[in-house]
C-alpha cells in the first residue's frame, strides 16, 4: 500500500533521511523503531508531505505521493496523528471529532461518531469538555479517533504511548490491537519496544540516518545482539 523508495529528508542543509526503503502492505501494522533523533518523526513527516522528499519516491498504491501537498495526501487517504497530537485546545472534544467530517464523508467508510465512540467510550462521556480539560491519554484517544473520522486507509502514529502512565499505555495498546482486527493498515513509530513489537507485524530499525534492520516482530524480539545494538533494548 506505502512504499518509501530510497528516501531522502531532511531540514534546510541537514539530511536526516540518507535514502530509507518501508515497504507497508495492506492489513499490516509496520513499526519504525530507533534511537532518539535517529530521524523516525522526519520519515513520517516526509510520507506526509510536512518535509520535502529530496532523493527517492514514496507511493502509494502505486501512484507517487512525494511532493504532493499535505492535504491531498489526507485526501488520499493517509491521516496522521503526531507526536503531539495537536488537539484544538479551544474546541471540545466533539467539535475536534467534527473537523474530520466533511473530508471522511466525503471519503465514505464505515467510520461515523457513533463507532468512535462505540470504541473511544471515554470521549463520548467527555465530548462536551474542551480539548485543553482532557489528560494525556485521552488526548491521544482524541487525535486517533480524529483520524479515524477521515475514513484512512493507512493510520499514521507517532508515538502514540509517549508521556502516558503504563495502565493507559494498555489502553491504548488494546484500541490499536481492535483496529489492526478489523483489517485498518497502521505504520507506528514507537520508543516502547514491547508495545510496537507486540502491535507490528514487521519492524524497521532506524539507525545513522538509513534502515539498519527489517523483519518481523518474532525476528526482532529473538535478535538481541541487534536490539542492543541499534535500540539499547
Ligand atoms: N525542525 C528541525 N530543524 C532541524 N533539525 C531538526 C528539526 N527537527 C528535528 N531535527 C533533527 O533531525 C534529526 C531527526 O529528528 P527526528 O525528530 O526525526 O528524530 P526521532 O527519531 O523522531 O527522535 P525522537 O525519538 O526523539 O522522537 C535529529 O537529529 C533532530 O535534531
Ligand atoms: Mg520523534
Amino acid at each position: 500500500m506505502l512504499e518509501l523508495r530510497d528516501v531522502h529528508s531532511g531540514y534546510g542543509e541537514t539530511r536526516v533521511l540518507h535514502g530509507i526503503s518501508i515497504d507497508v502492505h495492506a492489513g499490516e501494522v509496520v513499526a519504525v523503531l530507533g534511537r532518539n533523533g535517529v530521524g523516525k518523526t522526519t520519515t513520517l513527516k516526509t510520507v506526509m508531505g510536512l518535509l520535502p522528499c529530496l532523493e527517492g519516491e514514496i507511493l502509494l498504491d502505486g501512484r507517487r505521493l512525494d511532493g504532493a501537498r499535505p492535504y491531498d495526501i489526507a485526501r488520499s487517504g493517509v491521516a496522521y496523528v503526531p507526536e503531539t497530537r495537536d488537539i484544538f485546545p479551544s474546541l471540545t472534544v466533539l467539535e475536534n471529532l467534527e473537523l474530520s467530517l466533511p473530508l471522511g464523508e466525503k471519503r465514505g467508510g464505515g467510520w461515523t461518531l457513533a463507532r468512535v465512540f462505540e470504541i473511544f467510550p471515554r470521549l463520548e462521556q467527555r465530548r462536551a469538555n474542551g480539548g485543553m480539560q482532557l489528560s494525556g491519554g485521552e488526548q491521544q484517544m482524541l487525535a486517533i479517533a480524529r483520524a479515524l473520522l477521515l475514513n484512512p486507509s493507512l493510520l499514521v502514529l507517532d508515538e502514540p504511548t509517549e508521556g502516558l502512565a503504563p495502565i493507559v499505555i494498555g489502553e491504548i495498546h488494546s484500541k490499536l490491537a481492535e483496529l489492526k482486527r478489523d483489517g485498518l493498515t497502521i505504520l507506528l513509530v514507537e520508543q516502547n519496544f514491547g508495545f510496537a513489537t507486540s502491535l507490528a507485524d514487521r519492524c524497521y530499525v532506524l539507525g545513522k540516518s538509513v534502515v539498519q534492520w527489517s523483519g518481523t516482530s518474532d525476528a526482532i524480539l529473538a535478535d538481541k545482539d541487534m536490539q542492543h545494538r541499534w535500540l539499547g533494548v
